[in-house]
């Protein structure tokens, strides 16, 4: 595979959460946004909005809060069993944690909330809209993440933060009709891109009917 081939790309595609503090370039970040905006979104209304924070200040107060929500989540993952001595990822996930007011760039991906989604939200199947409406901005998020991987610059899909929406809304000045729904961390990475490691596909797919195998070929 070339190294710019789309399956090497998702295959090296890990979340990076050691971040130099080095400057990444507004052109890096502009054509990553540029990618993040061809994904689908409902309806093609594209109600994403996006804040880039590289301000010191606005970084710090950000990383307060992150801070906040990963010791509780890091609580809740000990308490669930987890160890954060030999946890690769939960390792990973508390260095970010104390260091991401030095990633360069904090991304914001946000949505504009519309006049039918409180009609939706107000119906009897709430739910049903619930389990989409995160489908109109999280492919975006996905193609940014491919598009860093692409240009070299590492991040990671966050999500601490929305759980102190307003506390974020009043340092980022977002009115009430906009909401986050994840924050990339972005730089250059420490480390290297390495594979990313699943659950393959046979053991996760039915063919047809639940519990009929869908074997590889
Ligand atoms: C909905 C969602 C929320 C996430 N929130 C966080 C987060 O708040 N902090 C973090 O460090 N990683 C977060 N992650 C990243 C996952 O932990 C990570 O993708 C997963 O462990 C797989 O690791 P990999 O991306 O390196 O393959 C989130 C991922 C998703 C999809």
């Amino acid at each position: 595979m070339a190294d710019n081939d789309v399956f090497h790309i998702m295959y090296t595609c890990r979340s990076m959460r050691r971040l130099k503090p080095d400057p990444v370039p507004d052109e890096l970040i502009y054509q990553v946004l540029d990618a993040g905006i061809r994904a689908p979104s409902g309806g093609g209304v594209q109600a994403w909005r996006f804040v880039v924070v590289t301000e010191p200040e606005i970084k710090r107060q950000i990383a307060e809060i992150y801070r906040r929500g990963w010791r509780i989540a890091e609580k809740q993952y000990t308490e669930a069993g987890a160890s954060l001595s030999e946890d690769k990822n939960l390792r990973a996930a508390a260095y970010l944690a104390e260091h991401l007011a030095e990633a360069p760039v904090l991304l914001f991906a946000c949505l504009r909330a519309r006049r039918i989604h409180a009609k939706r939200l107000a119906a009897a199947n709430a739910t049903n809209f619930l389990r989409i409406i995160g489908g109109s901005i999280y492919p975006a998020v996905q193609n940014i993440l491919l598009a860093c991987r692409a240009l070299g610059l590492g991040a990671t899909l966050t999500s601490i933060t929305t759980q102190y929406e307003d506390e974020v809304k009043a340092i980022l000045g977002l009115p009430e009709s906009i909401t986050t729904y994840a924050l990339i961390p972005i730089g250059y990475p420490i480390g290297r891109f390495g594979p990313v490691t699943r659950v393959p596909v046979e053991q996760l797919t039915w063919h047809n009917r639940h519990g009929a195998p869908f074997r590889k070929p």
